[in-house]
């Protein structure tokens, strides 16, 4: 799993001058920021009122993504780099407010695979059928709607235009958000495959995206346990792959362009390539070794072949003197090994690009 802190949006969804939202939102970050630290969650404000979006004035349908204002831009960059959401909403005639309303329609796959969960307040109802309401809107979007909800009654709760104290109200805010963050973990894989850079990978229900620092956790898990094989072949201990700290993982990811096949949220493989002059360095190809002998070493080679920017001339990897199960794979590729010198501990191979 990414160590990545959660990115969990509070929106605040009233927009009238004078609203009760603000104190709401307002409590609930008080009662929650600390929770929120020891679950690796980063807690972002966003009045609803502050986002400037008139009623829906897009010309595309959002599913297109093509947005032409500005506005649209702003609300889609924020919600895309979100994991999840709270939102601490008002009923209005038995509904959700239409600022909600309009501010979910205004997007389409950013929201997909997140979870959301409702802060509601109100007279009678305490503000619940809006959230039965703005339930049956969100799962059209793929938010995925928690169980977990706090209702508040405006009567029971409210003195002086503030939340008065209720340490039960708390602990209920509080399992509202364990139960967020534990949806929005395991609903990360989904979010990965839906990405715009990711594309499908060879296996069902597998996707290929670029990996970045923010990889380097699952990057070095699975090179230290592809390049134990390695080590018993060569018999030497003397492989960067085997030793390198996170940090280091983390430096190379953000030079070298990195591929990587996931499934459900675990690295199956990755092969990572540079350009240098007129060659293009392949490396790092790896396959977990239970997923072997499915071709998908060879799907990721070739997949970066691809990826060679047009004054490239070459394609260079190297690998162990002794790692024949790899020789044999580049060879049957294409790659001719190259001349070396006695004092060589690797086998280097080199292939021509067409021009
Ligand atoms: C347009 C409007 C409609 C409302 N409809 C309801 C309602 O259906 N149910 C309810 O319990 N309260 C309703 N109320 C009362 C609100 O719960 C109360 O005014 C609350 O403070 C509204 O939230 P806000 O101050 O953040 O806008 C309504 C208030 C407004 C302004």
């Amino acid at each position: 799993m990414s160590t990545k802190p959660l990115r969990v949006l509070v929106l605040t969804c009233s927009t009238r001058p004078g609203a009760l939202g603000p104190a709401v939102g307002r409590w609930l970050l008080d009662a929650i920021t600390a929770r929120a630290a020891q679950l690796g969650a980063e807690l972002v404000p966003v009045a609803l009122s502050d986002l400037d979006l008139p009623l829906l004035d897009e010309e595309e349908h959002p599913s297109s993504g093509v947005y032409h204002q500005e506005h649209t831009r702003r609300w889609s960059a924020m919600v895309d780099a979100a994991d999840g959401f709270i939102a601490v909403t008002p009923e209005y005639n038995y509904g959700m407010p239409a600022s909600l309303k309009n501010a979910l329609d205004y997007l389409g796959r950013e929201w997909a695979w997140k979870p959301i969960g409702f802060v509601s307040y109100g007279n009678t109802s305490a503000g619940t059928r809006s959230v039965q309401h703005a339930k049956q809107v969100v799962t059209t979007l793929r938010l995925v709607p928690l169980g977990a909800t706090v209702a508040i009654r405006l009567g029971d709760a409210v003195e002086d235009g503030r939340l008065r104290p209720d340490p039960a109200r708390d602990a209920i805010a509080t399992g509202l958000l364990d139960e967020l963050v534990r949806v929005a973990h395991a609903l990360r894989p989904m979010r990965d495959a839906a990405r715009p850079d990711a594309r499908p990978g060879p296996l069902p229900g597998s996707s290929l995206r670029p990996l970045t620092g923010d990889d380097a956790p699952e990057v070095t898990v699975l090179q230290r346990c592809c390049w134990v094989d390695e080590a018993i072949v060569n018999d030497t201990l003397d492989i960067p792959a085997l030793h390198e700290p996170l940090d280091e993982v983390r430096d190379w990811l953000a030079t070298w362009h990195t591929l990587g096949l996931w499934r459900d949220g675990r690295l199956l493989g990755m092969v990572r390539a540079r350009r240098d002059d007129t060659d293009w360095h392949v490396g790092r190809l790896a396959v977990a070794p239970d997923l072997r002998g499915h071709g998908l070493g060879r799907w990721l080679l070739r997949t970066i072949e691809a990826a060679a920017p047009p004054a490239c001339r070459r394609i260079l990897l190297f690998t162990g003197l002794k790692s024949l199960r790899n020789i044999d794979l580049y060879q049957s590729e294409g790659y001719r090994t190259l001349p070396s010198a006695p004092s060589d501990d690797v086998t280097r191979l080199a292939k021509d690009l067409p021009r």
